[in-house]
């Protein structure tokens, strides 16, 4: 990576990493310059998830989710934040092939978005990809148990860390995304006593997201969170905000009103009755 992270007051992924067990890092995804505005004071870490194809483009999965799409998106969170670690997600297709596809995919991000570190879906079967975006000097948040890229290999979204076999792959999976030199790990859609088991068993900080409170830190879906996600909520989102009912609201008022023609009133359009000057 061409720029030098220590050289901007954001905060990295060596500030992240310090906080294993300490207060639960705070993580959101942001897709767009004005949510990443909104969210910056308040969050750690801001994800520009390859959610972003579920969720601002209407793909089914996040298979629709490409590297130019990622890079536009990341662009856009960092213009709009100053404060927060921003991480890219690697969509599929970017990174799975070799180590050396990993990293120039992961050049390219880094240095077409300026994000402090990339993240991407893998356990043992990704060590050596987590290990050459390392080496490139570009930190690496992994993600294991629920892998949303795989869903459709796995027959759809099932909770991980049912059975003792499915347990001691996690388990697997958490040591070598650490031993390959993650500053951080996303454990997703995992039972409850897995996840806290596997974030007191590793030294890097654990993100749940479906996972456990004792995770070192928590992520959702921002359009979750403020509920304006319109298709199914998974059961571990909780809404803190019900977006859905306040743009409803707005639209069905604003088509009342240009239908009555009530607006534009005489406060919305430009006359030189006043004789001042108007924008
Ligand atoms: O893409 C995404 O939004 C994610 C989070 C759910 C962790 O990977």
């Amino acid at each position: 990576m061409t720029r030098d992270p220590s050289a901007d007051s954001r905060i990295n992924a060596e500030d992240i990493r310090r906080r294993k067990g300490g207060v639960p890092i705070v993580c959101l995804t942001a897709y767009t310059y004005p949510v990443a505005r909104l969210l910056d004071p308040h969050v750690d870490l801001l994800l520009v998830g390859d959610s972003v194809a579920m969720v601002l483009h209407g793909h089914a999965t996040t298979l629709g989710a490409s590297l130019e799409m990622m890079i536009a998106h990341g662009q856009a969170v960092m213009r709009g934040s100053a404060k927060a670690c921003v991480v890219v997600d690697m969509p599929a297709g970017s990174y799975e092939t070799s180590p050396a596809q990993a990293a120039a995919s992961a050049r390219r991000i880094a240095e077409e978005t300026g994000c402090q570190a990339v993240k991407l879906e893998g356990g043992v079967d990704m060590a050596a990809q987590i290990a050459a975006i390392v080496a490139e000097g570009i930190p690496v948040m992994g993600h294991i148990g629920l892998q949303p890229q795989s869903v459709e290999k796995d027959g759809g979204y099932k909770i991980k860390g049912r059975t003792q076999e499915n347990i001691a792959a996690l388990f697997r999976d958490a040591e070598a995304v650490e031993k390959a030199g993650a500053f951080s790990v996303v454990i997703e859609g995992t039972m409850e006593a897995v996840a806290a088991k596997l974030t007191h068993h590793i030294s890097i900080p654990t993100i749940g997201i479906g996972a456990s409170a004792d995770c070192d830190g928590q992520i959702l879906v921002i359009d979750d969170m403020v509920g304006i996600t319109v298709d199914r909520v998974p059961k571990f989102v909780k809404e803190y905000a019900d977006l859905r009912s306040v743009i409803a609201d707005a639209a069905a008022r604003y088509a009342a009103e240009v239908r009555s023609r009530a607006f534009p009133s005489p406060d919305h359009v430009f006359t030189t009755a006043s004789g001042k000057d108007e924008t």
